[in-house]
């Protein structure tokens, strides 16, 4: 069986950009990976339905379409990843307007059993900073504060999905300037 690996963080603390960077570095060391976007599956669906226009907007969803939108994307990538070693870009927890929702929860965890999950962090400012750097995506508009306590939310939701199904929870941060060191922290446990 290949690895299935877990990679989340906040909005912006550079989950793609990191997992990018050691997809390269595995390929060039012959060691093959794939890497799935969880949200990319549920906006597939989602477009189809009409539901929403941009995938930003899914996260203000209502929490049974947001639910079902996780179960398909959920099937849809267990069904693909087959002995493949994987990598599942996707989060810990999304904040909508009603609470945190989990990104994980036990139908999700059912599926995809992953060996690992990897919570990407860095210091709450930097966050804000790149998400206001970011004119590509409709960002949620909140301070460092609140990107502080939703970091923190991530680590004790995560805590559950290594009771439920005993994998590792490891922590790569990724600062600014310091790019490399987040890659290699992440390459070395996919290795
Ligand atoms: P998704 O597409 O995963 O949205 P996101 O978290 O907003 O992803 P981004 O790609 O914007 O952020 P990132 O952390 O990957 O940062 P990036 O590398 O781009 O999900 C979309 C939606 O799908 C969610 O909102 C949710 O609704 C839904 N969804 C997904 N999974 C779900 C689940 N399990 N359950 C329910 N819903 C789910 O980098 C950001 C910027 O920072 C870039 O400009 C980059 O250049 C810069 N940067 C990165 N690293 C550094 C560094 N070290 N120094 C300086 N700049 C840096």
């Amino acid at each position: 069986m290949g690895k299935k690996v877990v990679v989340t963080g906040v909005p912006g603390v550079g989950k793609t950009t990191v997992i990018n960077g050691a997809m390269e570095r595995l390929a060039a060391e012959g060691i093959a990976y794939q890497a799935v976007n969880f949200g990319t599956f549920m906006f597939d669906v989602a477009r189809k339905e009409n539901l929403v226009s941009n995938r930003d907007e899914m996260r203000k969803l209502g929490k049974d379409v947001q639910k079902r939108l996780q179960q398909a994307a959920a099937s849809g990538i267990a069904a693909m990843s087959g002995d493949a070693n994987i990598i599942i870009d996707t989060h810990s927890s999304v904040k909508t307007p009603t609470g945190f929702l989990a990104g994980l929860p036990e139908w999700v965890l059912r599926e995809l059993m992953p060996d690992m999950v990897v919570l990407v962090e860095t210091d709450p400012d930097q966050i804000l900073m790149r998400r206001l750097g970011d004119a590509s995506r409709v960002r949620d508009m909140e301070g460092a504060r609140a990107i502080a306590e939703h970091q923190e939310f991530n680590r004790a939701v995560s805590a559950a999905y290594a009771m439920y199904t005993g994998c590792t929870i490891k922590i790569v941060r990724n600062e600014n300037f310091l790019l490399e060191r987040g890659i290699d922290d992440l390459v070395g446990v996919l290795r």
